[in-house]
C-alpha cells in the first residue's frame, strides 16, 4: 500500500529507515525542512537526526517554514544539533538555548526566507527533508497539511529526503496551489485578486534524481491546543466585533468586511469564534494558518473561503476536516508561504490583520517577540508581513498579566517589531484605541485612556505628562523609558516604580 504512493518506480529503491536517513547529514550542512505551525513537519528523519547527534555530534543550520511539532526543535536543540535556526520557532527548550546563546536564531518575516534563498542571499540548502502524501509519476510531490517553504526547498536543495506519510488521505491532493514568482529582475505580477483564486499547480515540481532517500511514516501532526475563550479574550473579541459593527454602520466596511488574517492563539480564536453569532456574513480569510475556528465558521455558513499556508487544528477538528475533505475542498487552499504572506497581495486584497503583541507603548509601537527587550518568545512570524501591508492592522494583548505585576502597555517598548506607522488599532480587555488619523500626542491619550489596566493608568499618565513638559513630537523621558522593565526585574512588579 505504502509503495503505491511512490509512482516513480525507480524511486522504490530509495526507501530507507529514519536511522539510515539520519546518516546522510554532515556537520555544517544547511537543512531545509517542511513544517509550518506544527503542520506537515518531518516526523521521522529530524527526530532520528537528533538521536544520532547524541552519540555522533554534529551541528546543522535548520531552515523551515515555521514551527515544528512533536517537540522536534527541542530534541534537536537538546542534542546540540542546531548551530543556527530560522525563521520561527515556538519550542520551550529551543527558546532557552537561543536565549542562553547556545543556538543562533534568525527571526525573519515568514514571506522572506524563500525570497532570500532564491536570491542567493542565504547559503544553498544541502538537504531538504519534505513530508509528502505521495510522489507522482512525473516526480512531483503532493504536500500534506502545509506548504510552507517546501516548493523553494524542492527547487533549490542539492539533495532531497522525502517522508511519505501514509496517515494523510490521498484525497488531500488538490487543496494546494503551488505557484512561485519568477526570479528577479523580470518578476511578473502574481495574479491573485481574491482569496479564492487558484493560480498554480496541485503538486510541487521535483527532479527525482535529487532524491537520496525515502522514509515512510504514519503519524499525524501534533494537535493544536485550543484554549477556551476566557474573560480577557472574550472582552478583547467583543471590543473588536463592536468596532467592526460600527465601521459597517458608518459605511466604511460591508458585512463581509475585508479578507481576514488572524494570528494563531487564544485571542484570535475568540475573535473568530465571535463571528459565528454576529451579523457578518460571506466572510473570507487570507491568512497563514487555518485553525479550528476557520472550519467552525465554514460549518456555520459564515465563511465562504479561506486561503493560508497550513492547517493547524485540534485532534477533533483534524478528523472533522480530513474525514470530510469534500465538504471543505472548494472552500480552502494552501499556498507557499511566500505567496500567502506576500506583501503585495496583502496590500492588493485589503486584509484586516489581527495579531498579538507581548507589549505596546503609549505611541503605538508593538513588541511581539521579546520579553524585557532581551529574551525571545517565539518570533515575528507573519505578523510583520501582514501588519505593514494591511488595510487595517489590529494588535491585541491583555492589559496586565502575572497577577497584574506586568503591564502590557509601557512607556517605551523594550523591542520593536511593528512601528507606530504600521499599527491602526490596539485592543486590550479594557478597551480599544483607534489610532487612525492621530498624531503621537493624541495617540498616547487614547491608548492610556482606553487600553491600560486601571492599576497602571495614573502611573502612565504621570509619565506622559512629565514627558510632555519636556517637549517633543514624541515626548519621552529617556532615563525613565525602561524603568518599568527594570522595576519588574528588580522588584517583581511594574507597579509604583518611582
Ligand atoms: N517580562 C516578562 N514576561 C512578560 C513581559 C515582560 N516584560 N511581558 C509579557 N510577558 C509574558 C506574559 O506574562 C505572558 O507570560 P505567560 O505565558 O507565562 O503567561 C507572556 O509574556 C505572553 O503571553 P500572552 O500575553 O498570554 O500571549 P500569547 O500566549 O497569546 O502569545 C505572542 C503572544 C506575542 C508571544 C504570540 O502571539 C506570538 O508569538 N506572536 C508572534 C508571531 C505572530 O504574531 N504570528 C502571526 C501569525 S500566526
Amino acid at each position: 500500500m505504502a509503495y503505491e504512493r511512490i509512482k516513480v518506480q525507480s524511486l522504490h529503491d530509495k526507501v530507507i529507515t529514519g536511522e539510515e536517513a539520519a546518516k546522510l547529514f554532515q556537520n555544517g550542512m544547511v537543512v531545509g525542512s517542511s513544517g509550518f505551525t506544527k503542520a506537515g513537519d518531518s516526523k521521522v528523519v529530524l527526530p532520528a537526526l537528533a538521536e544520532r547527534a547524541k552519540v555522533d555530534p554534529l551541528k546543522i543550520t535548520l531552515i523551515t517554514g515555521a514551527s515544528l511539532g512533536h517537540g522536534t526543535d527541542g530534541k534537536l536543540a537538546e542534542a546540540g544539533a542546531l548551530s543556527k535556526r530560522m525563521p520561527f520557532q515556538v519550542d520551550r527548550i529551543l527558546r532557552n538555548k537561543i536565549n542562553a546563546g547556545d543556538v543562533l536564531f534568525i527571526d525573519q518575516h515568514l514571506s522572506e526566507t524563500a525570497e532570500l534563498l532564491h536570491n542567493k542571499n542565504l547559503p544553498q540548502v544541502d538537504i531538504a527533508v519534505l513530508e509528502v502524501a505521495a510522489i507522482e509519476s512525473d516526480g512531483s510531490i503532493v504536500p500534506t497539511t502545509s506548504v510552507g517553504n517546501s516548493a523553494t526547498f524542492a527547487a533549490l536543495a542539492k539533495q532531497v529526503i522525502l517522508e511519505v506519510n501514509t496517515a494523510i488521505p490521498m484525497s488531500i491532493k488538490g487543496i494546494h496551489d503551488i505557484y512561485q514568482a519568477e526570479d528577479y529582475p523580470r518578476r511578473n505580477v502574481i495574479p491573485i485578486v481574491a482569496p479564492e483564486n487558484k493560480i498554480g499547480r496541485k503538486t510541487i515540481p521535483l527532479d527525482p534524481s535529487k532524491v537520496v532517500g525515502i522514509v515512510f511514516t504514519n503519524e499525524l501532526d501534533s494537535p493544536a491546543y485550543i484554549a477556551e475563550p476566557d474573560i480577557k479574550t472574550t472582552a478583547i473579541a467583543k471590543h473588536i466585533l463592536n468596532f467592526f459593527e460600527n465601521e459597517v454602520e458608518l459605511g466604511h466596511l460591508s458585512e463581509s468586511l475585508m479578507p481576514l488574517q488572524a494570528g494563531i492563539g487564544k485571542v484570535a480564536n475568540a475573535v473568530l469564534t465571535g463571528f459565528i453569532h454576529s451579523k457578518f456574513r460571506n466572510l473570507t480569510m487570507f491568512s497563514e494558518v487555518l485553525q479550528d475556528s476557520t472550519f467552525d465558521l465554514i460549518d456555520a455558513g459564515k465563511l465562504d473561503f479561506a486561503s493560508a499556508s497550513s492547517i493547524t487544528v485540534s485532534e477533533e477538528c483534524y478528523s472533522r476536516v480530513f474525514d470530510h475533505l469534500d465538504r471543505y475542498r472548494d472552500k480552502i487552499v494552501l499556498r507557499p508561504q511566500n505567496i500567502s504572506n506576500t506583501p503585495g497581495l496583502i496590500k492588493r486584497l485589503g486584509i484586516i490583520a489581527i495579531n498579538t503583541a507581548i507589549e505596546f507603548d503609549i505611541y503605538g509601537n508593538v513588541n511581539s517577540t521579546h520579553t524585557s527587550g532581551t529574551n525571545i518568545m517565539n518570533g515575528i512570524g507573519g505578523s510583520g508581513d501582514f501588519a505593514r501591508n494591511a488595510y487595517l492592522s489590529i494588535f491585541v494583548t491583555q492589559a496586565a498579566s502575572k497577577g497584574d505585576a506586568i503591564s502590557h502597555i509601557v512607556p517605551m517598548v523594550s523591542h520593536v517589531d511593528h512601528t507606530e506607522h504600521d499599527v491602526d488599532i490596539l485592543v486590550t480587555d479594557f478597551g480599544l484605541a483607534d489610532l487612525r488619523g492621530l498624531a503621537p500626542r493624541e495617540r498616547a491619550k487614547v491608548i492610556i485612556e482606553n487600553c491600560v489596566h486601571p492599576d497602571y493608568k495614573e502611573q502612565l499618565f504621570d509619565y506622559y505628562n512629565r514627558a510632555c513638559e519636556r517637549g517633543g513630537h514624541t515626548p519621552h523621558l529617556l532615563e525613565e523609558a525602561f524603568s518599568w522593565h527594570i522595576h519588574l526585574r528588580e522588584k517583581g512588579t511594574m507597579k509604583k516604580h518611582r
